[in-house]
């Protein structure tokens, strides 16, 4: 299991998801999204590098979903899946773990990284931005109950480079 070094405040460490982790995952993902996933689409992503949770012990705090597509040499990362749990936001998890999945992602082989997000989710936006990733599209009627959805990309070695 890929662990990372740096343990956050108050001994909350970023790693890798193990199926212990996944009920946790789940009650998080249902309290944030309108769509969750069910447990069988994390289960899927068990022992991927990239699908990471912030736990303190085993309390998960929250989680990261990412995966890396083959694409002619030029691999694809995609962030899937991100959530902070209501309580532990604000307090830079969601930059951690997502500045980790990149490193996972890149460590793979991924050369640039995608994601979608709602156009009125401000702090995701921002949290998006922050670490470098930028809209190249806007996709009407993305979602379910028909909100636009931004596809923001990020260039792993430009992002590597700073
Ligand atoms: C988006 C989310 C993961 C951020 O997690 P978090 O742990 O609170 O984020 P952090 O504390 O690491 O903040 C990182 C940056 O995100 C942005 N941010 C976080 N909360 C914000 C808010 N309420 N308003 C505006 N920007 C915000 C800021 O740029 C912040 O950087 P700063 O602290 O230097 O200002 C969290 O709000 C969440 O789980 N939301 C519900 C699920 C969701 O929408 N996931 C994204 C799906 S695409």
């Amino acid at each position: 299991m890929r662990e990372f070094d740096d343990v956050l405040a108050d001994g909350v460490v970023v790693r890798q998801a193990q199926r212990a982790d996944l009920l946790d995952v789940l009650r998080i993902e249902r309290t944030c999204f309108s769509e969750p996933w069910p447990y069988s689409a994390f289960e899927l992503f068990v022992d991927e590098p990239a699908f990471l949770v912030a736990a303190r012990g085993n309390d998960v705090l929250g989680y990261v979903v990412a995966d890396v597509m083959p694409n002619h040499g030029n691999d694809i990362g995609h962030v899937k899946d991100l959530a902070v749990r209501d309580d532990a936001r604000g307090e830079g998890l969601g930059r951690q773990l997502l500045v980790q999945s990149l490193a996972a992602m890149a460590i793979d082989g991924a050369a640039v990284v995608k994601l979608e997000v709602r156009v009125s989710n401000d702090p995701a936006l921002q949290l998006y931005r922050s670490v470098g990733f930028e809209p190249a599209r806007r996709i009407p009627g993305y979602y379910g109950d028909d909100e636009d959805a931004y596809i923001m990309v990020l260039d792993l070695g430009e992002w590597q480079s700073n």
